[in-house]
């Protein structure tokens, strides 16, 4: 099965030191679909999402794109690939506007003609005001989409948390990724931003044709967006299915989701 599909983790296994921190790990995802990692802290999701990207090497497993075992690419090559990443706490330049930073990141996705727009932009030719104006129009877009056109030319250390993180996820999305891993994209940022974020995640699914993994603590969200959740504890998968299975599964329920969390409160 995982043969065929368009993402696949399996047999993932890897130890820090004394701890088995992921056990077998494997799970598979179709294109276009969000699937929701959720799990205990500790449970190992972060961990997994390092072992996608290539900041770990797992002891055994296979990490496929489309057939392509990533295992032994660099986390550049991946990224070429078409994945992209957030992180748990956002990473940014503290002293660039909102609207240079997402440029930036646009910039980075046009380095396929990157010695020519070089060569051009040196010798400051037509062809690099059109790619620059290209540049500027796709950023400007993103920020909007985002939400985040009153903060376009604010520094990064003027933000609000919230704020840094939705811009970090337009610099993600700047790199156009095929595969997006979002690494609890709403801790730390207010209610109403997290309400809106759910919304926002299933319209750039429907522009973007992106597949997206989404690790998220915050139960409405992850269970009202998710096609399907896997849940991790102790670095094993615990359960698989719908966000009404993993709601009703008892293992999940013990371990993770207590007797604090009910279907009501997803629909409500
Ligand atoms: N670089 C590291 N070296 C040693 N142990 C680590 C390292 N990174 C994570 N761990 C350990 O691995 C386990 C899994 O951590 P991980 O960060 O993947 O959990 P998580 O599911 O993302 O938790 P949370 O929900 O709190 O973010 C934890 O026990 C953690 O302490
Ligand atoms: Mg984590």
């Amino acid at each position: 099965m995982p043969e065929g599909a368009y993402f696949a983790i399996t047999g993932v296994s890897l130890r820090f030191g004394g701890l088995q921190v992921l056990d077998d790990v494997a799970f598979s995802v179709e294109r276009g679909e969000i699937v929701g990692l959720i799990g205990p802290n500790g449970a190992g999701k972060t961990t997994l999402f390092d072992v996608v990207s290539g900041f770990h090497k797992p002891r055994q497993g296979r990490i496929l794109l489309e057939g392509v075992d990533l295992v032994d690419e660099p986390a550049y090559r991946r990224a070429w690939l078409g994945l992209g990443r957030t992180f748990q706490t956002a990473r940014l330049f503290p002293n660039e506007t909102v609207v240079d930073i997402v440029k930036t990141a646009c910039h980075r996705r046009m380095a396929g003609g990157a010695v020519r727009g070089l060569l051009a932009g040196l010798l400051g030719t037509a062809g690099s005001v059109k790619a620059e104006r290209e540049v500027t129009e796709r950023a400007e877009t993103l920020v909007e989409r985002l939400g985040l056109a009153d903060y376009a030319n604010k520094v990064a250390s003027e933000l609000s948390y919230g704020t840094l993180r939705l811009t970090e996820l337009a610099t993600i999305l700047a790199m156009e990724p095929e595969l997006v891993l979002l690494d609890e994209p709403s801790s730390g940022i207010a209610q109403r931003e997290t309400e809106a974020l759910g919304p926002l995640l299933l319209e750039l699914r429907r522009d973007l044709g992106a597949t997206f993994l989404l690790i998220e603590h915050d139960m409405p969200l992850i269970m009202g967006i998710s096609d399907r959740i896997v849940a991790l504890a102790a670095g094993q998968v615990l359960a698989e299915g719908s966000p009404a299975e993993i709601q009703a599964n008892d293992d999940v329920v013990e371990a993770y989701l207590g007797g604090a969390f009910t279907l009501e409160e997803v629909v409500a």
